[in-house]
């Protein structure tokens, strides 16, 4: 398997973020060779490429980009940079270490899909993530990549850090839309989608910091390049984040279609204190969980996750290790959800709230043998049925930690207590 890092190449090198040794490991070049393809030329390339988004989705870059050709002007381009989901931590580290990869990226979207106007809409939280890009966006104006009549095609292009608020709502593409437009951010409902109407009411580009960040390599290196990294339908590679139980922490980049096994034993150093894995959250806290024997032979891409039942998702991997409550790992991620729902749908406002409170009750002792099939039984009435995603992704956590381990909420009940207690 080719390792070759695309987003990571060069990010050890001193000063890396200031755009004079950017501009030293071939920055900035994919711009006349994006001018050169011209528009066609350049979403073919990306189509061909088989880039999915990073965000969560998986969806093609190529296609997306295509929807857009001929819609009205003006355009706007949505960088979404507001990465809230738990266990993900992968576009900080691409803001934080290697900012004008993505600046270059937006260039490119921007000169291809005539766009002027390009936001990145940063999690609130980001305040050093902020700077560092306010700053590199000064640079790149400097150079004359960013402004007036870029690399004198006569386009000119303005990029805006647009800081939220805290909101993990806000990284769902349309939530985000209102945010930048100033409105409360809340969802839309969709269609209509954000490529017909998005901020401002004008045709939008909304797409993860990853996704656009593997932009330059691909128009600079071509589709086949990109391919040849990863596996079928697959291009590429992924900056996965591992945290949780495991002994060296970290963002790592590798290939698509890597084995999870060696993701977990090798390149981050094992499970934590030699302990034996309980569980693996594949792809951000709402992926469903996976057993051990479910990712024995699994491979780190959308595909293969997929079939094994869960998610690539945002790509970060959330290690469990033996003596870990299942009960209580999943009142934690139910009390993020519920403080997170935005209130619009009664399925999602009532439900995410109702199912924290019925595992917070069982893993104080207090439940009722019936609670665990009312969970099960609120969740299939959340799916589907609201705005957003976001009670999907409350819902999906909450049925795969009781289908995979039905008998720890049965304890706690049998018990009248949570049977792992101090170990936690
Ligand atoms: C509740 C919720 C939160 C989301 N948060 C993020 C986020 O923080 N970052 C992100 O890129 N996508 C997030 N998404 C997905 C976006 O709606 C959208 O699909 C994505 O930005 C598209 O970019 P991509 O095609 O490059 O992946 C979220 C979706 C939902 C439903
Ligand atoms: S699903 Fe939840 S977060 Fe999404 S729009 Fe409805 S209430 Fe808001």
């Amino acid at each position: 398997m080719k390792t070759e890092k695309i987003l990571t190449k060069y990010t050890h090198i001193k000063d890396y973020r200031n755009i004079e040794t950017y501009l030293k490991y071939d920055g900035y070049k994919s711009i006349q060779k994006a001018i050169e393809l011209g528009q066609k030329g350049v979403i073919d390339t990306l189509t061909a490429s088989q880039l999915r988004g990073r965000g969560g989705a998986g969806f093609s870059t190529g296609m997306k980009w295509s929807f857009i050709i001929n819609k009205p002007f003006p355009r706007y381009l949505a960088i979404n940079a507001d990465e809230g989901e738990p266990g993900t931590f992968k576009d900080r580290f691409i803001m934080r270490n290697s900012p004008h990869l993505l600046i270059e990226g937006i260039i490119v979207a921007c000169l291809t899909l005539e766009i002027e106007t390009a936001y990145i809409y940063i999690r609130g939280e980001f305040i050093e993530e902020a700077n560092i890009l306010e700053k590199a966006i000064e640079e790149a104006k400097s150079k004359g990549f960013v402004g007036k009549n870029i690399a004198k095609t006569g386009k000119n292009i303005n990029i805006w850090v647009h800081r939220g608020a805290g909101a993990y709502v806000c990284g769902e593409e349309t939530a985000l839309i209102n945010s930048i437009e100033g409105k409360k951010g809340q969802p839309r409902l969709k269609p209509p989608f954000p490529a017909e109407v998005g901020v401002f009411g004008k045709p939008t580009i909304v797409n993860n910091v990853e996704t656009i960040a593997n932009v330059p390599y691909i128009i600079l290196n071509g589709a086949d390049k990109f391919l040849e990294i990863g596996v079928p339908k697959n291009g590429g590679t992924r900056l996965i984040g591992i945290s949780g139980h495991v002994n060296q922490p970290g963002i790592y980049e590798l290939p698509m279609g890597f084995s999870f096994k060696e993701a977990i034993y090798s390149v981050a150093g094992g499970v934590l204190n030699n302990r034996k894995l309980k569980a693996v959250i594949p792809g951000g806290s709402s992926t469903p969980v996976l057993l051990p024997e479910e990712i024995e032979n699994l491979t780190l891409d959308f595909d293969s996750i997929q079939s094994a039942g869960s998610m690539m998702g945002s790509g970060g991997v959330i290690v469990i290790a033996e003596d870990t409550c299942m009960v209580k790992t999943l009142l934690t991620l139910e009390e993020f959800y519920a403080h997170e729902s935005c209130g619009q749908c009664t399925p999602c406002r009532e439900g995410v709230p109702w199912i924290r409170d019925i595992i917070a009750r069982i893993e104080s002792g207090h439940g009722k043998e019936r609670d665990i099939d009312k969970i099960l039984s609120i969740c299939d009435n959340m799916m589907g049925n609201t705005i957003c995603a976001l009670a999907d992704a409350a819902a999906m956590p909450a049925k795969s930690f009781i289908q995979k381990f039905r008998n720890e909420f049965e304890d706690h009940i049998k018990m009248k207590k949570c049977p792992f207690n101090a170990k936690n």
